[in-house]
């Protein structure tokens, strides 16, 4: 049976590439939707990169719904240093033909879990906005969730704070709610998506594949490996958000270990921290599965492969 999907996110180039593999494979993803929140870049730019990429995919049956403009109490922060002022500073696809749907993502998704027979799965990869305030809404909706998989935290420190993983970081309070829900969860953190990054030779594969799709995705790609590699030593630029696409697809490429977790919502040094911690405690006992090792090599491989199917 196919696996139901909602794709929230923020793209972003590294959204970019996990929203381009869900679409390759119609045969394992009933994509039921994209949902955008700002994040990476203010939501006029999160919702146009959504609709190019499915014009790109050639997949405009899949419906793209505006989300959240801002976080639940903070004011926006952006990741223009790492995406550039567009989320996907690079690429050069066209203007988008299509538009937004008219209803609300927060609206979107709780109507189509409600109505769904089958649960659907959550793709999260950018700020928690939709998916906080989905459940506040319609707290009903929890049933027909499978699983939520999110790109944010990390067991080892952050990248836009010391402490605190950008997503999270973003809107501490909304990851703070998803988090502390008791839903079925899938964590994949810096820990893990620090180790998937581009490499000149991946990055040539992708530009000489001989499409459009893997052209775009070199370029966006690209754009960012200065800074993940100056800021965190990083070989190339690392591609977080195509995790979850990963390991869905190919789940032995990763191990989980169960942790508890929770979200700093109120700190200032440790603002949007996830706390991890292996041992079972009185207060807060919220278990969560988290990522702990990825084979990066064959997911990369996987990247590629898909990319690859696109035909121009
Ligand atoms: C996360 O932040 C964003 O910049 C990326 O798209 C990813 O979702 C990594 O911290
Ligand atoms: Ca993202």
């Amino acid at each position: 049976m196919k696996r139901r999907l909602i794709i929230d996110c923020d793209p972003g180039a590294d959204d970019a590439v996990l929203i381009l593999m869900a679409l390759a494979v119609p045969q394992t993803f009933d994509v039921l939707g994209i949902t955008t929140v700002a994040g990476n870049a203010p939501i006029e730019w999160t919702n146009k990169n959504a609709l190019k990429l499915v014009e790109l995919a050639k997949r405009t049956d899949v419906k793209v719904f505006g989300g959240c403009r801002r976080p639940m109490l903070r004011k926006p922060i952006y990741a223009a240093y790492a995406h550039g002022e567009t989320g996907i500073d690079g690429s050069s696809m066209p203007e988008p033909k299509t538009s937004l749907q008219s209803r609300h993502a927060v609206d979107f998704i709780i109507e189509t879990l409600l109505h769904s027979s089958q649960k659907v799965t959550l793709s999260v990869s950018g700020p928690m906005t939709n998916i906080a305030l989905a459940l506040i809404k319609e707290p009903g909706i929890a049933e027909h969730i499978e699983e939520i998989i999110f790109m944010g935290g990390s067991t080892n420190g952050g990248n836009i704070t010391p402490a605190a993983e950008f997503n999270f970081y973003v809107d501490p309070h909304a990851a703070h709610v998803v988090v502390s829900s008791g839903l079925p969860m899938k964590m994949i953190g810096l820990n893990v998506t620090h180790q998937l990054v581009t490499s000149e030779h991946r990055l040539e594969i992708l530009q000489r594949m001989g499409n459009e799709v893997g052209r775009q995705v070199a370029g966006m790609l690209a754009h960012g490996v200065e800074h993940d590699r100056v800021r965190f030593g990083l070989e190339g630029r690392s591609v977080h958000d195509a995790c979850i696409a990963a390991y869905m697809l190919r789940p032995e490429l990763f191990t989980f270990k169960k942790m508890r977790v929770l979200v700093d919502h109120a700190g200032e040094a440790t603002m949007g921290a996830s706390i991890t911690n292996e041992y079972p405690a009185h207060i807060n006992d919220q278990w969560l599965s988290v990522a702990d090792s990825i084979q990066a090599d064959q997911v990369f491989d996987l990247i590629i492969d898909l990319m690859r199917t696109y035909k121009d």
